[in-house]
């Protein structure tokens, strides 16, 4: 059992400064750091600024090796809307990592348990996750672990619930979004030796209330992490919005 350490910020560009800064610390203290990243809007910011630290020469990812939390089934990785090619826009083009450290399920897998099982053994050879960097879902989820999943779940297919489906389909064509995705599971989440939970937006504030200062439950994944004794959260005052008065977080 841990106390996250909870930062609330001014806005979304503060929440990727200081999400920076700790990616920043990890992969200067150990250089052949294991990353677990996520896709979505909310780090886009802190790719740009980790891209803008790598050019200013201030940060190499040469030798760290990235999984990825997810990706869509039956998304080709240079489709819209894979996450395979969100990482490249978003993150390989403006750093260092090499081809063969980047680690991403393959959606397209023939045999997706086997794939599944692929990708959570490469993980645990690789030494494990050294930082976990996660977004939530407005249902709660973190990774693609819908609410239901179990806390010892490793990585797995998933059938995605409409909200999650809805909230995606500003990436797809014509909004058509696959029913299915492989993500981490939660225990495989929750071996990462530190953690990184970050929220942008109102839209977040009930999941994320709910995760850190509600009962831990499979109905909101994200509780799962209160069991982790080493996470920190940052998020904007939006997604704050509904924290208990007693809470410990800082504010700036
Ligand atoms: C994506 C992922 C998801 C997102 C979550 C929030 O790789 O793992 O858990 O972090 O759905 O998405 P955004 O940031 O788009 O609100």
């Amino acid at each position: 059992m841990g106390h996250p350490i909870i930062h609330v910020v001014r806005d979304a560009d503060v929440v990727a400064q200081q999400a920076a800064d700790i990616v920043g610390e990890v992969v200067r203290a150990h250089p052949t750091a294991v990353l677990a990243l996520p896709t979505g809007r909310t780090p886009i910011e802190l790719y740009q600024k980790l891209g803008v630290r790598h050019r200013r020469g201030e940060l190499s990812f040469a030798h760290t090796q990235i999984f990825n939390l997810d990706e869509w089934v039956g998304v080709a990785p240079a489709s819209p809307g894979s996450y395979a090619r969100f990482m490249e826009e978003h993150f390989y083009a403006h750093v260092d990592v090499p081809a063969p450290q980047r680690h991403i399920p393959n959606g397209l897998a023939p045999n997706l348990g086997v794939e599944c099982e692929r990708y959570e053994k490469l993980i645990r050879q690789s030494g494990g996750i050294d930082l976990a960097v996660l977004g939530i879902g407005s249902n709660g989820h973190i990774g693609f672990n819908e609410p239901g999943t179990p806390e010892d779940s490793c990585t797995h297919v998933v059938l995605l619930s409409t909200l999650t489906r809805r909230a995606n389909a500003y990436a797809f064509p014509r909004g058509q979004v696959p029913h299915r995705a492989i993500t981490m599971g939660i225990g495989t989440i929750l071996d990462a030796r530190q953690i990184l939970l970050l929220a942008v937006g109102s839209t977040k504030a009930n999941a994320l209330t709910k995760a850190l200062f509600g009962n831990v439950t499979p109905s909101v994944p994200a509780s799962f992490l209160q069991h982790h004794a080493n996470v920190t959260v940052i998020a904007d005052t939006a997604a704050a919005m509904l924290f208990p008065r007693s809470s410990a977080a800082s504010y700036s």
